[in-house]
């Protein structure tokens, strides 16, 4: 009798215990992986090729496969959405990739998104869907620095730590974030520093949100710059964004490449002048008159840190140009592109810029 009960005890124990096994497996989030190409899907002639590589040859589902790990962490699924070198990135690939994102995330069984993506261009799209993204749910993009065929190939660790960040109820509402080595940054800030080592990802003086550590994402700052859901910025019936180019300040620069741009049709111009976005004595007329033909001059630096102080080195007031603040001139490109779909006034964009 007293055996009887004891087997009915163990069963009922481990039915239980199968039961809550099972509920555990389903907990698992949902995360999607959009993959566009880039380094993390590249390959080269051999494993100790690290340069000189073809970036975008592995499809989405060969880079799950090489991470078997992720079934541990995620209900993971793959969609290609491109398949190139982030530096063909154009603003087309990102009006559709933004779409896509918003799209899955309205979703209810996508708790998550991750974008593999070239690291060339990273930040640029990063910030672009931290202005356009209409949800409060994680998304975050990942690359890798070395080929997938290289020795201490960086994109499998890479990817298994975005696919547990995307899926981290930690990472809700903090923006889009960016992760490679161990590290979580968030992508109006964050920028590439080197061209090849691992650790290239910096946040240069306003620092990274946080780290990845043994399966865990820990967070020590947020961005206070408003971000996805909180944005004024929907794309959805946007399919071409305004021209916007950049032009480089450097000593002995002339207004060639400005006048050429502005001829093409530019709509706005980045300048990333030197030090604290000063204009040369050779191009400030030619921006002048730009600015008098309608296109929006907003002054950037090429310095990488800092407030580009409005008002500092030119009258921006009198000018009617508009300061970038603490955006880098590639990042300031994408918020005046996105503000030129709301208005051409230099108050409005100025105010933009202060608030993204
Ligand atoms: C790219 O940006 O597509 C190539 C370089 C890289 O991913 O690291």
């Amino acid at each position: 009798m007293l055996r009887h009960q004891t087997a009915r005890y163990l069963f009922a124990v481990m039915a239980t215990m199968l039961v809550f096994a099972g509920a555990q497996a389903q907990k698992l989030p949902n995360v999607m992986i959009l993959a566009t190409g880039g380094t993390i899907a590249g390959t080269g002639a051999s494993s100790t090729t690290t340069v000189g590589y073809t970036a975008a040859t592995v499809g989405v589902q060969q880079l799950i496969q090489a991470v078997p790990e992720l079934a541990k962490v995620a209900n993971v699924k793959g969609e290609q959405v491109f398949q190139i070198a982030s530096e063909s990135m154009t603003n087309e690939h990102w009006l559709t990739l933004g779409k896509r994102v918003n799209a899955l995330l309205a979703q209810a069984d996508v708790d998550g998104i991750v974008i593999t993506h070239g690291t060339d261009t990273m930040e640029e799209t990063a910030y672009f869907l931290d202005l356009v993204v209409k949800s409060r749910k994680p998304v975050v993009l990942v690359g890798a620095m070395r080929p997938s065929t290289a020795l201490s190939a960086d994109g499998p660790i890479n990817l298994y730590n975005a696919v547990l960040l995307a899926g981290s109820p930690e990472a809700v509402g903090k923006g889009v974030l960016l992760s490679l080595n161990d590290q979580i940054h968030a992508a109006r800030d964050v920028t590439k520093t080197n061209t090849s080592t691992p650790d290239s990802f910096k946040t240069p003086e306003l620092g990274l949100m946080g780290y990845i550590q043994g399966g865990k994402p820990f967070f020590y700052r947020a961005s206070t710059r408003k971000h996805t859901a909180d944005t004024e910025f929907d794309i959805a019936n946007v399919n071409a964004l305004p021209q916007v180019d950049i032009v480089y300040g450097y000593a002995n620069m002339n207004a060639v490449a400005l006048d050429a741009f502005v001829a093409a049709g530019a709509k706005g111009i980045i300048h990333a002048g030197v030090g604290d976005g000063s204009l040369a004595a050779r191009v400030k007329p030619a921006l002048i008159a730009a600015r008098k033909k309608g296109t929006i001059i907003v002054r950037a630096s090429r310095v990488g840190q800092g407030i580009l102080a409005r008002n500092g080195e030119a009258n921006d007031d009198e000018l009617d140009f508009v300061a970038a603040d603490t955006l880098n001139p590639q990042k300031a490109r994408i918020l005046l592109m996105l503000a030129l779909t709301k208005t051409s006034k230099t108050a409005e964009i100025q105010r933009m810029f202060y608030t993204y």
